[in-house]
């Protein structure tokens, strides 16, 4: 995700599909420090409850990022799903994701019914283009109780105009994704028994300045805070 839109009129971008966009996003979606992720990573983590005993699903969980961080908190078990290889042989080198990964996709989702205590989508539900059939996906595999966080680009950001985008081989790639409001996303969850418990939109502030500056982009910092940049949902299943 690229909040620099000044590149834009220089570069036209190369349009991709979500597939075809991590495959080439892959190498570099560790290496370059991401203000977004950042953001969510200090919005997401104090939300979650304790891990000790429980099993967790880091659904299109790419390179891992989130299943680590849940493994480390103390689940007893958990697995991560994806459908591009070269990001899940990304999460692959990290020697706490070995033997927890999945190639596949979330729209049919190689697990059993009720398996998980604990689910999270990061930043990848827009590539989602069938949401209804994801919601359902995750509802058949969380127990009774379990809870779900789901974390994407705030659409207020795509509405001043930053982009799913990054640079690849000296060009800027644009991955195709759905523009759902969050109210969508949100209906799509109520639809499949699941509740919303809490919403957070939060703006780049503060601890994101540094992100910025060492990308040689400081004086875009002060136009970006203040507004929502993405925005975290925490939902339950009755
Ligand atoms: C922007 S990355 C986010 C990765 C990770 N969740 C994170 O936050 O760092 C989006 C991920 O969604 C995955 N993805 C997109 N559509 C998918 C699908 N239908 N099934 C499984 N994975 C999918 C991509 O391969 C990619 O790894």
């Amino acid at each position: 995700m690229s909040a620099d839109s000044r590149s834009l009129p220089f570069d036209a971008p190369r349009w991709v599909s979500p597939h075809e966009g991590h495959v080439l996003w892959a190498p570099s979606y560790e290496e370059t420090p991401n203000a977004l992720l950042a953001l969510e990573e200090r919005t997401l983590d104090p939300l979650l409850p304790d891990l000790r005993g429980k099993s967790v699903l880091d659904l299109a969980c790419g390179t891992g990022r989130w299943l680590e961080r849940l493994m480390a908190r103390g689940a007893s078990a958990g697995a991560g799903l994806d459908f591009c290889a070269p990001m899940l042989a990304r999460a692959g080198a990290k020697p706490a994701m070995r033997g927890r990964l999945v190639l596949g996709d979330c729209l049919a989702m190689p697990f059993r019914p009720g398996v998980a205590d604990l689910a999270i989508c990061s930043f990848a539900v827009a590539y989602l283009f069938d949401i209804a059939r994801f919601v359902d996906e995750i509802g058949r595999v969380l127990r009774r109780g379990a809870q779900v966080f789901v974390s994407d680009f705030h659409p207020s950001a795509h509405a001043r105009g930053w982009h799913r985008a990054f640079r690849g081989g000296g060009s800027v790639i644009e991955i195709t994704s759905s523009r759902y409001s969050i109210e969508e996303v949100c209906a799509a969850f109520a639809d499949h028994g699941l509740e919303l418990r809490q919403l957070l939109e939060p703006s780049l502030s503060e601890p994101e300045r540094k992100i910025f500056r060492s990308a040689d982009k400081g004086d875009l910092f002060d136009a970006v805070c203040g507004v929502p940049a993405i925005w975290v949902a925490q939902f339950q299943q009755h």
